[in-house]
């Protein structure tokens, strides 16, 4: 994909790659040298630069910090078995973005100013771009209601700003979950399918609890019945009941998440049964109780996929079973990590290489 227009990039005199040890890579703690940002004044998005990563000032009135006009994105992008890097499903970010601004009453971005950006700021830190198995360089675009006044109101003007950082996987084990019974992350007709940074905030509290309680996240339930699964954390929820991969259908609460979709299709494509339908808990422990094969995972980007060894229902521990190389969700995982790399054909055009 060629970038349409050049954004003036002022490049930084203190690098600090120099800084990162490539060897331990937490999710966030490495911000790369340079960052993308733009306005959004007197209807148009203006001025879009490229320059050193820094600090931004702010009036203590800015919008989005009273009233919550904040929205982002989580991508990344790999390096490929050639050396070179692939920027994953532009598109499709581009997309879910779009919608999530507008949910929250902000302006859309343009596809070529999204694409174009991203595109700038990964080639001009293309040495921040991690090499070897499950690294990449995380990309976060972050929107918000720049415009500085009191009163409760649709700000006029706003800032993108894309910042990048090496990554490792988000967690490192499988994760241990409690089913959250009482506090709700979404209800219908909110803003549950939204990235904006109420949802994370308002998780926050039930997640917290459940650390202290030694789970590594929060299982959410639905809003109205607390019975059917919806979402963990930053990751959309995976079974796999006797080989049928089995997820919660998309819906105004849940996020559409990138990872579930390219995993659904690579499934598909794998000739494993999915099924996108309603999935109660009771229907997880009915099938645990029963010795049926029980496989459950997270996924998104940050996490890629995250195996799941323990789920906490109403204060029981129900154990799932280790995943072998031969589970479905180490299969789906390997095929999307051979896309990602440049090991196998891209047939579904995901890639975006810089
Ligand atoms: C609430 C929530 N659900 C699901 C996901 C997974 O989405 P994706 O695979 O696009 O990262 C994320 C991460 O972006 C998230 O924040």
């Amino acid at each position: 994909m060629e970038a349409i227009f050049d954004i003036p990039v002022k490049g930084t005199t203190h690098s600090v790659l120099h800084e990162v040890d490539w060897k331990n890579l937490p999710f966030g703690r490495y911000v790369s040298d340079h960052m993308f940002i733009c306005q959004y004044k007197n209807g148009e998005w203006q001025d879009p630069q490229i320059k050193p990563f820094q600090n931004i000032s702010v009036a203590p009135t800015m919008l989005a910090l009273h009233y919550g006009q904040s929205v982002f994105e989580g991508m990344k992008a790999f390096r490929m078995k050639d050396g070179r890097i692939n920027i994953f499903r532009i598109e499709k970010h581009h997309q879910r973005i779009n919608a999530s601004l507008d949910r929250m009453c902000m302006p859309p971005i343009p596809y070529e100013l999204f694409a174009t950006a991203l595109q700038q700021l990964v080639s001009v830190d293309k040495d921040w771009v991690p090499e070897g198995e499950d690294v990449a360089l995380y990309i976060r675009p972050l929107v918000f209601a720049s415009e500085a006044k009191f009163g409760v109101k649709v700000s006029d003007e706003y800032t993108l700003i894309i910042m990048t950082g090496p990554v490792s996987t988000l967690y490192q084990k499988p994760i241990k979950v409690k089913v959250e019974r009482h506090y709700i992350r979404a209800a219908k007709g909110g803003v549950g399918y939204a990235k904006c940074a109420g949802n994370y905030g308002g998780a926050f509290y039930a997640t917290q609890k459940a650390r202290e309680e030694g789970f590594d996240n929060v299982l959410w339930m639905d809003a109205f019945e607390h019975e059917y699964i919806e979402e963990s954390g930053t990751m959309n929820l995976l079974f796999v009941i006797d080989e049928k991969l089995i997820t919660p259908p998309l819906s105004d609460s849940i996020l559409d998440g990138i990872t579930r979709d390219s995993l659904l299709t690579i499934a598909k494509d794998l000739g494993i049964e999915t099924e996108e339908r309603k999935i109660s808990i009771s229907e997880i422990v009915k099938a645990l109780d029963d010795g049926c094969s029980v496989e459950a995972f997270g996924a998104g980007t940050a996490a890629v996929v995250a195996p799941i060894s323990v789920i906490g229902v109403d204060g029981e521990l129900y154990h799932l079973p280790t995943y072998t190389n031969g589970s479905v969700m180490n299969k789906l995982k390997k095929a999307l990590e051979a896309i990602r790399s440049g090991r196998t054909e891209d047939k579904y055009g995901w890639n975006c290489v810089v």
